[in-house]
């Protein structure tokens, strides 16, 4: 059991979206041995700097930070972000796949060559895609024309528009794989037909997840982190619940405990995490 537990742990990544830094480094410090990395958002970066973020947080022995700030530029802009993040020695950053394969694929490239050019003495960045923010649904994106109006209102209305997104989503994860990214954030709700276009070794990365009774916050697709195992995601974002929480630790250890049951029961799920 000790192994799924290390195994869970390795599966979790703490969403650490608040904006006071010393706050940060606090929960940061607590959560840490009970998770696999932390990200650090805009809410955290935009408010202290991010150079200055990672470096607060390498120096309480947080190293492996995922710098979530999905970005949406021209490849060279992307780029050049990139080779600057990659520098402070991450473990994980983001893109969106709305930004198109050249970018993406710019992004990689940029992530690679800043690595051999640090000497490898860096981490090389797993780069991964944005495809839908698991706070949006099918009419959210029919509000801005992204997809069509959909004006059947059947009761078999909310799995046609289901299956759309998963369309959708499912076509991002794969142009992000033919730009050479490692992996892609989506929903549990299309992370199996992602693994299912994308194969094994291709990293999903779900937010989204609540535990039983957590407070939904602004999410529209969310699910419990037992769906999330068995739905194949490799890592499960979870902010809120962990660091609301009077006790961030036992609160990311109750989650790590749901993730290994569930890791029991569909051991085919167990890989090495990246
Ligand atoms: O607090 P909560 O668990 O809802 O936090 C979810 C985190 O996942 C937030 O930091 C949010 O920015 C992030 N997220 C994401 N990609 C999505 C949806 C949410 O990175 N598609």
């Amino acid at each position: 059991m000790s192994n799924t537990l290390d195994l869970a742990r390795q599966k979790l990544t703490l969403a650490l979206d608040v904006p006071d830094l010393n706050a940060a480094q606090e929960i940061a410090g607590l959560v840490a041995p009970h998770v696999g990395r932390i990200k650090l958002g805009t809410v955290i970066l935009e408010a202290n700097g991010t150079p200055q973020v990672i470096e607060a947080m390498h120096r309480i022995g947080v190293l492996n930070v995922f710098v979530d700030l999905k970005w949406h530029n021209t490849p060279d802009v992307v780029a050049k972000t990139v080779a600057s993040v990659t520098r402070m020695n991450v473990g994980m950053i983001n893109v969106h796949a709305l930004g198109g394969v050249k970018m993406m694929r710019a992004a990689k490239d940029a992530a690679m060559q800043t690595w051999e050019e640090a000497g490898r003495n860096v981490r090389c960045p797993l780069v991964i895609a944005v495809t839908i923010l698991t706070s949006q649904d099918y009419d959210d994106l029919a509000e801005i024309g992204v997809v069509p109006l959909f004006e059947h209102n059947g009761p078999d209305a909310i799995e046609i528009k289901k299956h759309k997104m998963e369309a959708l989503v499912v076509s991002l994860a794969r142009a992000a794989q033919k730009a050479g990214l490692d992996g892609a954030v989506a929903s549990v709700h299309e992370a199996l037909p992602i693994r299912n276009a994308c194969g094994p070794k291709f990293r999903i990365v779900t937010p989204g997840i609540r535990p039983a009774g957590a407070d939904k916050t602004d999410q529209k697709r969310l699910d419990t982190p037992a769906n999330a195992i068995k739905a194949e995601s490799d890592e499960l974002v979870v902010g809120s619940p962990i660091y609301k929480d009077p006790n961030p630790a036992e609160a990311a250890e109750r989650i790590v405990r749901e993730i290994a049951e569930a890791l029991g029961t569909h051991c085919g799920c167990e890989k090495t995490p990246a």
